[in-house]
């Protein structure tokens, strides 16, 4: 695993997204695993900034979201659906049919999660996966005790994890109690994955994802597993590293 320690959170957006364009400049069909949250923000502006500029095109590249929310309202503005076409897609330049995000109000969740899972590997795989992590270790949806071989499925959100992510809607109670994430099997059959972490409040998932033992209670832990991993944080984020 290689461990990129920035001085701020400016910093770990530009070179965490130089590290995405790179991989997209070199294969512009890539398939890009993107995450939602704060955390990957800075890449994305980074992305934007490039598209903008018209040294990078999304126009042929393919997107899949890590996870949804289970039950949340079609025209909900935090519905990760709606967060990917407005945050991501539009500044990208993606072509919105080239980017997928699990169905969290299909009638048939199950059968949704598999045909996700499939539709990944029809499109080749994952290229370079964006990944941010929980203050309670979570990487996608994934919370603690998740199995190292899960597949795309429903999980039900940690209490931590409602609570942090109260930030996005009017009252904590309206945080859906769902989700459908990709497993962490499924994230790590992705060819490279990227994971950035801002701030002291990461600190301690950070250590223990990356220094930790390989633990279900620290699904973040899980990159230890993989080939190709890169792990860009700021000092602060960094702080609770040997
Ligand atoms: C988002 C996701 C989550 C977040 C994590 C950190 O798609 O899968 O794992 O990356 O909850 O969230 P932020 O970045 O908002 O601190």
């Amino acid at each position: 695993m290689e461990i990129i320690i920035l001085p701020d959170a400016a910093e770990v957006g530009r070179v965490a997204g130089a590290k995405i364009a790179s991989i997209v400049a070199g294969r512009p069909q890539a398939v890009i695993g993107l995450a939602t949250g704060s955390s990957p923000q800075g890449i994305y502006a980074e992305l934007a900034r490039r598209v903008q500029a018209g040294s990078l095109s999304f126009a042929e590249a393919r997107g899949f979201a890590l996870d949804e929310y289970v039950g949340i309202p079609a025209d909900h503005p935090e519905s990760y659906a709606n967060v990917i076409a407005r945050e991501v897609a539009a500044p990208l330049g993606f072509d919105p049919s080239r980017v997928r995000v699990p169905d969290g109000r299909a009638a048939d969740l199950a059968a949704a999660a598999k045909e996700y899972d499939r539709a990944i590997a029809e499109a080749g795989g994952i290229d370079v996966q964006i990944l941010g992590i929980g203050s309670n270790g979570h990487i996608g949806f994934n919370e603690p005790t998740s199995s190292f071989a899960s597949r795309t499925r429903i999980k039900t959100l940690a209490p931590k994890t409602r609570q942090d992510n109260a930030r996005f809607f009017d009252s904590p109670d309206q945080v859906p109690t769902h989700c459908m994430t990709q497993g962490l099997g499924t994230i790590l059959e992705a060819r490279e994955l990227v994971l950035v972490a801002q701030g002291a409040g990461k600190a301690d998932a950070v250590a223990a994802a990356v220094e930790g033992p390989l633990s279900a209670f620290v699904p973040g832990s899980a990159l230890q597993l993989h080939e190709h991993a890169t792990v860009i944080v700021d000092e602060a984020a960094a702080s609770g590293l040997r």
